[in-house]
């Protein structure tokens, strides 16, 4: 087969509704359903070709791939070979503007893109839901990354995971809202989600977390469909702050937040009592990311640069789906 070396670029999402525990940790099937929205300007880019040679070569950020990347991409890899029916090592190169490792969603975004550079450069088109399923096996939340704007990831039924993919509910266009995110460490996050979602179902919490799922689903699907900002803002804040609740109880405790976290949150809740419709979601790491208007997102970032120990504040527009650029 020629050489066909294919460039994608997919934005991470933030869930707004968690998903927080797996039916199935090989297959990477969530316990509940999650909703998520796609953001504009945190993006990675991969690079794939199939080409004969020794082994995968996978580069990240200019630097060969350590161990533990490395072998989740090969691991990856080795998926989209089998369903391509191809045999030839492939050659990575990924490039982005998203730090990794500290909780803001570079492996949705690296695993989105991946998928997308990768089927096409192995020469498969998949149908949006085949892909959306395919980039789950790397990373869940990828799954969510590959479309633009509001979306749903299904937890499905089936033990072979093909009805667990994500899809749109609403476009970037369809609603203008900002995500503003305090950086409060830049350190790596000791406990990667895997590990943090292993303990939480351990925990004697979390029956009531799968109990609760359908309701904050139904919630935030209906107030996507209405732009309800306080509907939407109330359940996306329940779902954060059961998902580290869980962590608290389980054995041994799960502690994703610094101090500057809670003191964010503390902050957005007095802006919020002084008539700011905004709203805190926190995913596991210690960053904390606020939902609020085009029109808050100044004052909101004002608010968060101002808390000792934020170290930098992003704001982000809804951002589009992933594509080939290359
Ligand atoms: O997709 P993973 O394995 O990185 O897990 C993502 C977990 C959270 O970000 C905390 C929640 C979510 O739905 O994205």
């Amino acid at each position: 087969m020629p050489e066909v070396e294919v460039i994608a670029r997919a934005n991470v999402n933030v869930a707004l509704v968690k998903y927080w525990g797996k039916r199935d940790g090989d297959l990477n099937l969530p316990a509940s359903g999650s909703i998520s929205l796609t953001l504009d300007g945190l993006w990675t880019e991969a690079r794939v070709a199939f080409a004969p040679g020794e082994r995968d070569l996978v580069e990240i950020d200019g630097a060969p791939a350590g161990e533990s990347e490395h072998t989740r991409v090969v691991r990856f890899l080795d998926v989209v070979r089998e369903r391509a029916g191809r045999r030839e090592p492939a050659r990575v190169v990924t490039r982005g503007t998203v730090p990794r490792g500290i909780g803001l969603a570079s492996s949705a975004s690296a695993f989105a893109a991946l998928s997308l550079a990768a089927t096409r450069a192995a020469g498969l088109a998949l149908a949006p839901a085949e892909l959306s399923a395919l980039a789950r096996r790397g990373s869940g939340s990828a799954a969510r990354s590959l479309f633009g704007g509001f979306v749903e990831w299904h937890r499905g039924e089936r033990a072979d995971g093909v009805d667990s993919f994500a899809e749109p509910l609403l476009p970037p266009q369809g609603w203008d809202l900002r995500v503003v995110v305090a950086v409060t460490s830049s350190a790596r996050k000791p406990i990667s989600s895997r590990e943090g979602m292993t303990r939480a179902q351990a925990s004697p919490l979390y029956p009531a977390w799968i109990e609760g799922a359908e309701q904050d689903l139904a919630g935030a699907r209906a107030a996507v469909r209405a732009r309800d900002l306080d509907a939407l803002g109330a359940v996306v804040e329940h779902s954060a702050l059961t998902m580290h609740a869980i962590g608290l109880a389980a054995r041994p405790p799960l502690l994703y937040w610094h101090g500057a976290t809670v003191e964010c949150l503390r902050r957005i809740w007095a802006l919020r009592s002084g008539g700011v419709p905004a709203y805190v979601t926190i995913d596991a790491g210690p960053q904390v990311k606020v939902l609020c208007t085009p029109a808050d997102a100044g004052a909101v970032a004002v608010a968060l640069g101002a808390v000792p120990g934020v170290e930098r504040v992003l704001t982000c527009a809804p951002g589009g789906d992933a594509e080939i650029v290359g």
